[in-house]
């Protein structure tokens, strides 16, 4: 017997299939005649042809796949990916309630932050404190930090630093301060300086200027400090790579485009950028499989 679902489906197939016999009637019919289509029973079969294929697309790919294929506006497509990258549905209990900072909590120790934890060698900055350079309210050095407790982190903002309560057990290891990403980098001892984010949504000269005031500190830091970029690569022409990836990124391109005159970047241009705010800049690997990538950067 067909399931509730299935049946849906198969309803919904031939009820595409009697909408376009009945477009197709009415082509033939009135083809040759000097007379326009009735123009309100025109729209009216092709809308509903339209709404019930969409339906039936939702149905087969899933919600999920349906609205990352839908041309959505920037914001809309943060929230979808927040909700749904991070299973933040899945948090929510059946019954009862849960605070919005517990659900934020859940969802983000997913799939990106694994993949992020797993793709580079942590432990060689045991010891040493990391940047996380327009680190935002810091759920990314909280995170590692859960999981590298000999690492220290200090996230820097341009804005003050969030209030994270009093029962926060991570303070001694994360720490925040307020600071211009365009200014010199004040922190010259660092064992790592990362970045998520902060260069795909700035046009290049903003990202040179950015990529510039950390050298000072880079070379103060020594020749082993990475600077470690987490951010989209596209890939070059020619390159290939996992097509929903790619369509994750080009959408983010565009968007990037539209709203703020930024983009993503291939390595190429990753590295047209940090060649122009220092020449001894080098991406030296590429790490991770997920689309954002961890671009390990040092001074040579
Ligand atoms: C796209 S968000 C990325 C945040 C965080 N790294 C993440 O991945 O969740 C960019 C961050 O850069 C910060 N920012 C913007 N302009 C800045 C500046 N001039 N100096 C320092 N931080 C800045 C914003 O406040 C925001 O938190």
């Amino acid at each position: 017997m067909a399931t509730k679902s299935e049946s849906q489906i198969l309803q919904l197939g031939d009820k595409i299939q009697s909408l376009a016999k009945s477009l197709a009637d009415k082509i033939e019919r009135e083809e040759g005649e000097t007379t326009q289509y009735k123009r309100a029973e025109w729209d009216s079969l092709t809308i509903d042809l339209q709404n019930s294929i969409e339906e039936l697309l939702l149905r087969v790919v899933r919600p999920k796949t349906f609205l990352h294929n839908l041309q959505l506006s920037h914001y809309d497509l943060v929230a979808f990916q927040v909700a749904f990258e991070f299973h933040l549905f899945d948090s929510v209990p059946l019954s009862g309630h849960i605070t919005l900072s517990e659900l934020s909590k859940r969802a983000v120790d997913e799939e990106s932050m694994n993949s992020l934890r797993e793709c580079y060698d942590w432990s060689s900055l045991e010891n040493g404190v990391l940047v996380d350079v327009g680190g935002g309210a810091g759920h990314v050095s909280i995170f590692l930090a859960k999981h590298f407790p000999n690492i220290s982190f200090l996230v820097q903002d341009l804005f003050p630093p969030p209030a994270l309560g009093s029962d926060n057990q991570l303070a001694p290891k994360v720490k925040f301060q307020q600071h211009n990403f365009f200014e010199p980098q004040p922190v010259t001892n660092a064992k790592a300086y990362f970045m998520k984010h902060s260069l795909h949504n700035h046009p290049d000269a903003d990202c040179v200027r950015i990529l510039r005031s950390l050298v000072a500190a880079l070379e103060k830091a020594g020749p082993a400090t990475p600077l470690l970029i987490n951010e989209g690569v596209l890939p070059s022409p020619g390159e290939s790579m996992r097509r929903d990836q790619e369509l994750t990124l080009r959408r983010g391109d565009m968007c990037m485009m539209v709203t703020l005159s930024a983009k993503e970047r291939t390595r190429k241009q990753f590295q047209q950028l940090l060649k122009e705010a220092d020449p001894r800049l080098q991406i030296v690997k590429i790490h991770g499989s997920a689309v954002t990538k961890l671009i390990e950067v040092h001074l040579v």
